[in-house]
């Protein structure tokens, strides 16, 4: 009698222990099985707007991962630098405070040269030649040349190709002389002003708009789709379409924090990542040339097309920048990318 209920007890007993074990591995412990595992969160930050090629493919994003892993992950998008700014952004994904940034590939040269073919003007003749790189062996490998510094690129996604918007029409390299340009924090984009007689500041995105405003800068250097959301065409009264140079995004996360995703999670974001890129992709120049439109409709801003002479000689004035980087980047990569644009 006392033998077969102590059977029962201890039966009871370790009856218990396997559900109060079933319920940790199965995420509920502590709750009884009531609480519903938490979902993984993503920060995102960026610095453009919302109506804008990176505001948009952020949002995208966000939208199909709380579609395809509901409760599973959630993300949270800041636009605008509203969070942090690019520069910020890069500590703040080595540190785990955020989880992905879609950074332009010429703030990477604090971390590496090895983004610096991006910057080299006149390089690639337009985005499909970009991207033909990008799928390269080569631009394929740059997705991983970070992890040291805490970042592992995933994907690229287009802006668009750079103006110039200034005081007074630049039909020559010339007219460029003695005005103050606000760029990028990239020194390929430095020895590029100094070539044509500029003097180059390097300056948060956030500070542009009012850098121009009050004179701090007269220039800058921009896609279509940056100078209309950001508003910089209202208070720069010529934009001279050069397309003289790439602006695109290195999507990227934490190494650490993307190994400690579970198996099925890590794959399913990283096929998302890429539709959402081919989305991205082919939006992007839709979303540049609206923004060109709606600039010439303002009539705050003249627009000014080039001859393909004038054009030419943008050219040559530049050219010297690939001399001086063509050690540190590499002449036959420089060469190699050339090649991309048939
Ligand atoms: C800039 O600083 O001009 C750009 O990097 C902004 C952006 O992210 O497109």
């Amino acid at each position: 009698m006392y033998i077969s209920n102590h059977f029962t007890l201890v039966r009871k007993i370790s009856n218990g222990i396997l559900i109060c074990l079933a319920a940790i591995l199965l995420g509920c412990g502590g709750g009884g099985g009531q609480e519903a595992a938490k979902p993984i969160l993503i920060k995102f930050p960026h610095v453009t707007a919302p109506a804008t090629p990176k505001g948009e493919a952020a949002e995208r994003f966000k939208q199909v991962v709380e579609e395809r892993l509901a409760g599973r992950v959630a993300v949270e998008v800041y636009p605008s630098a509203q969070l942090m700014s690019d520069d910020d952004s890069l500590d703040a994904l080595a540190f785990g405070e955020v989880q992905m940034i879609a950074i332009s590939l010429s703030k990477l040269d604090r971390l590496t040269h090895k983004f610096q073919i991006f910057d080299l003007p006149f390089l690639f003749p337009d985005l499909p030649a970009v991207e033909r790189f990008q799928a390269s062996d080569y631009g394929q490998g740059l997705l991983r040349s970070m992890v040291d510094s805490k970042l592992l690129g995933l994907s690229f996604w287009h802006n668009g190709m750079k103006q110039f918007s200034g005081p007074a029409p630049m039909r020559t390299p010339e007219s460029a002389k003695g005005l103050k340009f606000r760029i990028m924090e990239s020194d390929v984009l430095q020895a590029q002003i100094l070539q044509i007689g500029g003097n180059p500041q390097k300056m948060a995105f956030a500070e542009v708009y009012q850098a121009l405003q009050t004179g701090a800068v007269d220039a800058q250097e921009n896609t279509w789709s940056n100078i209309y959301s950001s508003k910089f065409y209202e208070v720069q009264p010529y934009i001279t379409e050069t397309n003289h140079g790439y602006l695109g995004y290195l999507v990227a996360v934490n190494p650490d924090f993307w190994a400690s995703l579970p198996d099925d999670i890590r794959s399913e974001l990283a096929l998302i990542v890429q539709e959402v890129t081919i989305w991205a992709n082919e939006q992007s120049t839709i979303i540049d040339l609206a923004g060109k439109e709606k600039i010439i409709e303002s009539g705050q801003s003249e627009v000014i097309e080039l001859t393909a002479d004038e054009r030419a000689a943008w050219q040559r004035a530049m050219r010297p920048v690939w001399d001086t980087f063509s050690e540190s980047i590499g002449a036959d990569l420089i060469a190699a990318a050339q090649a991309y644009d048939k």
